[in-house]
């Protein structure tokens, strides 16, 4: 069985035992270690994503060998987060390293996205699709929105018929990045879509700042991948500035970023139980 037929049943899975895979962006090797080992003590799947700045930043291949050995583990699956040209979506549907791309077209009209996501759906063969519908509100990387758009239950059901896409990214209140405000999150559109596009993964983007009881809410209302970065990083900065302060002349990197790799694998952790996804591979 492929990696991507593979993470497809995972996902399945997802949507029948009410449980959500996390999807975690990774930037350097260590944390794609804190996530592969947090997912192998937590007997969990979990999805490692990549954006294109993160892979500009590392490098093509350099990124493509360390996920490549990332999905040597077989709860762990490697998927390309707001692929924003379809030449990175390509390249990444290419690579044996991933088994999914996601392509954004969020920011571009309803025809313009539908027709957007199809080309790249009809290039995947049998790699896995993600696109996304509505506005998550924030800063991504390259991806900013002013505020959210709640995304519509009838545009889904028409975008998932006509693009084919495997895997659906909707916007129910949550923003990238840090929350200035309170987030209003809308429980309720995510049954919605559900009732319309039928037995599709959804996945909840800019998870990081909700409480537990929201994470958990959201994935008993439909949320089947639940996508978090900032809350990662934060705790990897974390754990090397504790080391740091403890430890002030120390400049062995490998006890400064082992301790930042082991405070984002602990975390990571708690994310997946709150999910609902331990034990879950
Ligand atoms: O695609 C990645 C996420 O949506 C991450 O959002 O930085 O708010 O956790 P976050
Ligand atoms: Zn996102």
């Amino acid at each position: 069985m492929t990696k991507s037929a593979e993470l497809k049943k995972y996902l399945d899975k997802a949507i029948k035992e009410k449980f959500a895979i996390p999807a975690i962006n990774t930037t350097n090797m260590e944390t794609t270690q804190s996530i592969v080992e947090a997912a192998k003590e937590m007997n969990a799947p979990v999805i490692i994503q990549i954006t294109e700045s993160a892979i500009k930043y590392a490098g093509f291949s350099y990124a493509e060998a360390i996920l490549k050995t990332a999905a040597n583990t077989p709860q762990v699956f490697i998927h390309l987060d707001h692929g924003m040209s379809e030449e990175m979506a390509k390249q990444c549907i290419e690579s044996p390293a991933f088994a999914a791309v996601m392509i954004d077209k969020s920011k571009f009209n309803l025809e313009e996205n539908i027709a957007g996501t199809r080309r790249v759906k009809e290039y995947a063969g049998y790699k896995l699709v993600e696109a996304e519908l509505g506005v998550v509100g924030g800063k991504e990387e390259d991806v900013i929105a002013e505020g959210s758009i709640y995304t519509n239950p009838c545009e889904a059901k028409r975008f998932v018929d006509e693009t084919g896409v495997d895997i659906l990214a909707i916007a129910i209140g949550t923003a990238h990045g840090i929350y200035k405000d309170e987030p209003k999150l809308n429980y309720e559109i995510i049954g919605q879509i559900r009732e319309a596009v039928g037995n599709i993964p959804l996945v909840l983007h800019g998870s990081s700042g909700l409480s537990d009881e929201q994470l958990r809410k959201a994935v008993a209302a439909g949320i089947n991948k639940v996508n978090l970065d900032t809350e990662i990083k934060q705790e990897f900065i974390k754990g090397f500035t504790q080391y740091l302060e403890k430890n002030p002349s120390d400049y062995d990197l490998r006890k400064i970023f082992g301790e930042a790799r082991n405070y984002a694998k602990e975390l990571i952790k708690h994310k997946i139980k709150v999910l609902g996804a331990e034990n879950k591979y």
